[in-house]
């Protein structure tokens, strides 16, 4: 169990907090990571948490207390920070080019069991030569494009080609496979997401059973994001599912619907300035809070929304009727992407109720490499 890094006076309240701040509210992330832990042990399926979402070793900590197998990174700084945190176990669902980072990959599996995705045979032997150089075994899993369009082998017989590259490869240990649905976990209506995940899963499960078929051992199968968890993780040739957003949610996971994991986060602004009874200007911008996924949502003060952000302010409008904002109130914005959001910020200011428990640090904040 890792402890939090930064205590902060029992005494202290959110409203205190200097503005513009990345908010938890611990009692819903916790609730969260249980709900995750619950289904896990109902469904049998392993969990791997998605820790490009917070970015933050503590929590990674806290998911694998609660039956965590590990964690996937997006990147591998991302994963160095987490491996120097003390994190045993990490997939890096994405794939790692360029001789320089090769070579660190190479040094960090001295650190931790990490494990890399790949798509390429030429990319296969620059691990293995990286591998071989520095006297270590990196293991692999073929990453599978299952219908996202985006990285992976595209057809059983590329995938077969692959795994008969890394059996040659004496530095490199084939664990298995991932494919992960991106292209459904948004999609609204439950039934169609079922009908979309369940053709992604099954193509994935489809290249495992061949691989197997031509003799090779398939112990790792990896899925899923939030909006899939639960679809993938019931499919029996999924062996784990690798989600981020559930542990915080946003404005988008939170139209999705069956998706019932509680808001978590938000950004804590300030209002600057007031233009009459229907307008005022907040404190944070695209520098706090991210839009690509629409604008956030406001809470807590009923009947103002957000119009615009500007670099460093947000613009809101009061529809009628709407509670009375004055200068130096405060106003909790709902991120409508968690991930990008979470990378704006330093740290998460973490409370129970109105009073701040801890600070946590964002050890991989930036970590794009
Ligand atoms: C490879 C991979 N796995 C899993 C996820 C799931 O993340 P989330 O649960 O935040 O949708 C993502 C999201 O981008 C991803 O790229």
């Amino acid at each position: 169990m890792m402890r939090d890094l930064v205590y902060v006076p029992s005494t202290c309240k959110i409203e205190d907090i200097e503005t513009p701040a990345l908010i938890v509210d611990l009692d819903k992330l916790e609730r969260n990571i249980d709900r995750m832990a619950r289904f896990s042990a109902e469904s049998g399926v392993n969990i791997r948490p998605h820790a490009k979402t917070h970015k933050c070793p503590i929590i990674a900590h806290k998911q694998i207390d609660k039956g965590a197998i590990g964690i996937t990174c997006a990147k591998l700084s991302e994963a160095e920070v987490m491996a120097s945190a003390g994190i045993k176990n990490i997939l890096i669902a994405n794939q790692v080019v360029q001789r320089t980072k090769i070579n660190r990959l190479a040094s960090l599996v001295r650190l931790a069991d990490v494990m890399v995705a790949v798509e390429d045979p030429g990319n296969i032997e620059d691990l293995d030569a990286a591998a071989r150089a520095k006297g270590v075994t990196i293991p692999v899993v073929i990453e599978v494009d299952v219908g996202m369009n985006r990285c992976g082998s595209r057809s059983v017989e590329e995938t077969l080609l692959l795994a008969r590259k890394i059996a040659a490869s004496p530095n490199l240990e084939l664990r298995g496979l991932m494919g992960y649905e991106g292209h459904a976990v948004f999609i609204k209506d439950i039934e169609e997401r079922r009908a979309r995940c369940a053709e992604a899963n099954d193509l994935l499960v489809k290249h495992k059973e061949a691989l197997e078929d031509a003799g090779f051992e398939v112990s790792i199968v990896s899925a899923a994001g939030t909006g899939t968890y639960d679809l993938a993780g019931r499919n029996p040739g999924i062996t784990e599912i690798e989600p981020g957003s559930y542990i915080f949610m946003d404005t988008r996971y939170g139209g999705i619907e069956g998706i019932n994991f509680e808001q978590s986060l938000f950004v804590l602004t300030t209002v600057i300035s007031k233009k009459g009874p229907s307008e005022a200007i907040l404190d944070a911008g695209k520098k706090a809070v991210t839009e690509e996924f629409g604008l956030p949502r406001v809470a807590g003060a009923p009947g103002w929304e957000l119009t615009k952000l500007a670099e460093e302010h947000g613009f809101i409008k009061a529809t009628q009727p709407a509670c009375e904002l004055r200068v130096g109130d405060k106003v909790r914005l709902i991120p409508s992407h968690c991930c990008t959001t979470v990378n704006l910020h330093d740290m998460y200011y973490c409370c129970r109720g109105e009073f701040v428990e801890a600070v946590w640090d964002i050890a991989a904040r930036g970590c794009v490499r």
